[in-house]
């Protein structure tokens, strides 16, 4: 069955930071949706015609579903926990959190609000750090291919300087981890994320089991944190005091590659910079964490200016907010105090296509391309009393995305389509 969308539609085909031609705009539009599919996008007059089921959301604006590149499941109740930095607020609030997904009723329980707050907020893609517990990693993978959602996530490794209640061991988590690739990575839109959690929770052992996993299985993502704060980092160089730095912890265990997603990649080397550069590997942005953790700015020009693909996410529960609007809005913020712009059309393309193509699945999601999937996120830039007000005085589209990127959260999310389906209340 087919069905058209009708809005103010909008994606991109470059990255607006680096060229003027970079996106697609239908005032009138209308997108043409079969079998989860996107089969056509333009002029609604175009796509038309008697007898097909349309839904109108003019005067909103649609564009492709948000990607979120880094947020943790297991903390989607540690968000809002007080007054301490990275370590400190791993050891009192996180680990605690994360050790009562060893339970599968929880983890279950847990999966199905997690992905109810990610497509509340727009969210039509994640990848996710589950809890070392197999049981948590079945639960959120379960969850999202009951909804079609595509997900890539994986259980943390992590076998040392934490809890033992989130403790795994080298072994179990190379076996864990093996298991859970054989059950979920390319069933349905589910994909496996090799998760060794830093090189702190993580013996040598342990990463050399991340890197057999890697070489096993070279389509998976791999995701960590790198250089994210300042204690962490002398920390970290401490317990592997051969490493050239930090980066190098990574790449001596063969984890370097366009896979790779490396949350923070704050307070780099030079040396680590070429590395990431040269092995494609990936940073993610975390600006409402970097803050709320006090970790430090991240330096988004300078990476691209490496050659360096970097993605944008919230980082929730060191993250502040589930919205990518809000993660926007703290960018700018970031990237104000480094002298630099995120300018919306930037801002935009990076939450959908620039996500996508951080994580190499730009054929699949972010754009509105025939054959994409339809994940879409539907936008009111007048959500709000406070933005309609600002909305009077807006004249571009543009301004427009600003007053989201600014101004916007859930509220601002009319509708959210995972493959077609609509998410938010009503629709589903
Ligand atoms: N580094 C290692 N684990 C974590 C985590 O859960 N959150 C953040 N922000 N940084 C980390
Ligand atoms: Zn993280």
């Amino acid at each position: 069955m087919q069905q058209l969308i009708r809005g103010r539609v909008l994606d991109f085909h470059a990255d607006p930071a680096e060229t003027t031609d970079n996106h697609r705009y239908w005032e009138n539009g209308a997108i043409l949706v079969q079998d989860g599919r996107i089969l056509a996008v333009g002029d609604h007059a175009d796509l038309a015609r008697e007898g097909l089921e349309e839904i109108d959301h003019r005067p909103h604006l649609i564009l492709p579903g948000f990607i979120d590149p880094h947020i943790h499941f297991p903390q989607l109740q540690v968000v809002a926990s007080w007054g301490a930095q990275l370590l400190d607020w791993l050891n009192t609030y996180t680990f605690p959190a994360e050790a009562e997904f060893a339970d599968p009723d929880h983890a279950a329980r847990m999966a199905g609000l997690f992905l109810d707050q990610l497509t509340a907020h727009g969210t039509t893609t994640a990848v996710a750090f589950c809890s070392s517990h197999k049981a948590s990693a079945d639960a959120l993978f379960t969850a999202a291919h009951a909804r079609n959602m595509a997900m890539s996530a994986g259980k943390v490794m992590m076998d040392r300087n934490a809890i033992p209640a989130v403790q795994d061991t080298a072994q179990s988590s190379y076996d864990d981890s093996r298991a859970l690739i054989a059950a979920w990575h390319g069933k349905g839109r589910q994909r496996y994320a090799i998760t060794p959690r830093f090189a702190i929770t993580s013996t040598p052992e342990q990463l050399a089991a991340a890197g057999a996993l890697a070489a096993e299985h070279p389509d998976c993502h791999i995701q960590t944190h790198l250089s994210e704060n300042l204690d962490e980092i002398a920390y970290t160089l401490s317990l592997y005091p051969q490493a050239r730095d930090y980066l190098d912890i990574y790449e001596s265990h063969g984890l370097l590659s366009p896979r790779l997603l490396l949350g923070h990649s704050i307070h780099l080397e030079p040396r680590e910079i070429a590395r990431m550069a040269e092995t494609g590997s990936r940073a993610v942005f975390c600006p409402t964490s970097n803050l709320f953790l006090g970790s430090g700015l991240f330096d988004a020009d300078g990476l691209r200016a490496a050659g360096i693909v970097s993605g944008i996410a919230t980082d929730v529960g060191g993250g502040t907010s589930w919205s990518m609007l809000q993660t926007l809005n703290e960018g700018y913020k970031v990237l104000q105090m480094r002298g630099q712009k995120l300018h919306p059309l930037a801002a935009f393309h990076w939450a959908t296509r620039g996500n996508a193509l951080a994580l190499g699945l730009e054929a699949e999601i972010g754009t509105l391309t025939p054959g994409s999937a339809a994940d879409l996120v539907v936008l009111d830039p007048r959500a709000t009393p406070a933005m309609a007000l600002r909305a009077e005085r807006a004249t571009t589209l543009a301004e427009e995305l600003f007053i989201l990127q600014i101004m916007g959260d859930d509220r601002a999310v009319a509708q959210t389509y995972v493959a077609g389906q609509a998410m938010k209340a009503g629709g589903r």
